[in-house]
């Protein structure tokens, strides 16, 4: 019999709804929530009123796009945490109701275990292309970066993490400082395609190990903003391009640094990547030039799998699902990873 998983994530700002049958995609719907831009980052009380209006209709168009009822499905997987506890609450809350009512099983899912494994959700018609394990992946998003090493579908280990600040943070925060708009990973990504990335200098960070840092260079562009603007208070609007390309490099340098010393230090040639910034079009470049150079095998997710989405949900918790897992209904969402 064949088994069909419902994946729910409601981590953070994205409410999404995907459905896996045997490890392929049939549909994954997410709804965007547009009521945190004009506030330049995501409202936590708006983002758990926004899921609560959207979980219904986001999961109804999923199973319809399935060409599916509910009572076809096997098992429900959705995000556990770590993330915003009033969103997490709604998919987790949703995610237990519908399990009662089918009496079917519920099956947790770490939303970061989800991004490691978006190389795995399996498409008609898409050439099976799949990282062999162990390998290694740079988590790069909004709330995390890290260099993870995946030894199995359920196993994995973070051998590096930042100590302060995510990397998705810092390109947000560089357009907010830049009266560009949110979010900004996308933003400067297009205006740095026509700057020069070697204008400008950004301090970086000196962590010990495979550790990362990016509160310093934040800190550094808002000084570097703040002087050359009291020269020229027209700065910004007459260099954007350059200042994007040039921090934007900066950022890459770290984030690629300490994933070369982590191949090097565990002789792991198996590299993919995740995350929302991992939709960066630079960021992806330099993966595969460092392939090239490295003799690395690169496994880039397709865009619509590095933002969140619950296609990424449901190939976890089909995995836990296949190793016999189950989650009880007194399971209470998590806002952090070390609560898991
Ligand atoms: O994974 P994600 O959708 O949400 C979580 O953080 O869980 O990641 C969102 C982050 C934001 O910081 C956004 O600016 C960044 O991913 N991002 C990008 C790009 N697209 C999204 N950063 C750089 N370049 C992009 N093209």
């Amino acid at each position: 019999m064949a088994n069909i998983i419902l994946g729910i994530e409601s981590s953070c700002d994205d409410t999404s709804a995907a459905v896996i049958k045997d490890g392929y995609l049939l549909s994954n719907v997410i709804a965007s929530q547009e009521v945190h831009r004009s506030y330049g980052g995501v409202v936590p009380e708006l983002a758990s009123r926004a899921h609560e209006l959207n979980i219904v209709p986001v999961v109804s168009e999923a199973l319809s796009r399935a060409k599916l009822k509910p009572e076809d499905l096997t098992a429900i997987a959705f995000t556990r945490g770590p993330g915003l506890l009033g969103s997490l609450l709604v998919g987790t809350s949703f995610a237990k109701a519908m399990g009662l009512a089918l009496d079917i099983p519920i099956v947790m899912v770490n939303h970061l275990q989800g991004h490691l494994l978006a190389s795995f959700i399996r498409q008609e018609g898409v050439e099976v292309r799949e990282p062999k394990f162990p390998y290694l992946c740079l988590l790069v998003s909004g709330g995390n970066s890290q260099i993870v090493k995946v030894t199995s579908p359920l196993e994995f280990e973070i051998l590096g993490q930042t100590i302060d600040d995510a990397v998705g943070e810092a390109f947000d925060k560089c357009s907010k400082m830049m009266g560009l708009g949110y979010p900004g990973g996308p933003i400067i990504d297009k205006l740095a395609k026509n700057g020069d990335p070697k204008r400008f200098k950004f301090s970086k960070p000196h962590v010990e190990g495979l550790n990362y840092s990016f509160s310093g260079i934040k800190t550094s562009l808002l000084y570097f903003v703040r002087d050359q603007v009291a020269i020229d208070p027209d700065f910004v609007e007459k260099n954007k391009e350059d200042i994007c390309a040039s921090f934007q490099t900066a950022l890459i340098d770290i984030l690629m640094d300490k994933l070369i010393k982590a191949a090097k230090q565990t002789g792991i040639k198996e590299i993919s990547i995740g995350g929302g910034v991992s939709a960066n079009s630079a960021l992806r470049e330099r993966m595969l030039l460092e392939a090239r150079k490295r003799a690395w095998n690169v496994y880039l997710p397709e865009f619509k799998f590095t933002t969140d989405n619950a296609a990424m949900i449901a190939i976890a918790g089909y995995h836990h699902f296949l190793a016999g897992e189950s989650t009880p209904l007194d399971v209470a969402p998590v806002s952090r990873m070390a609560d898991f």
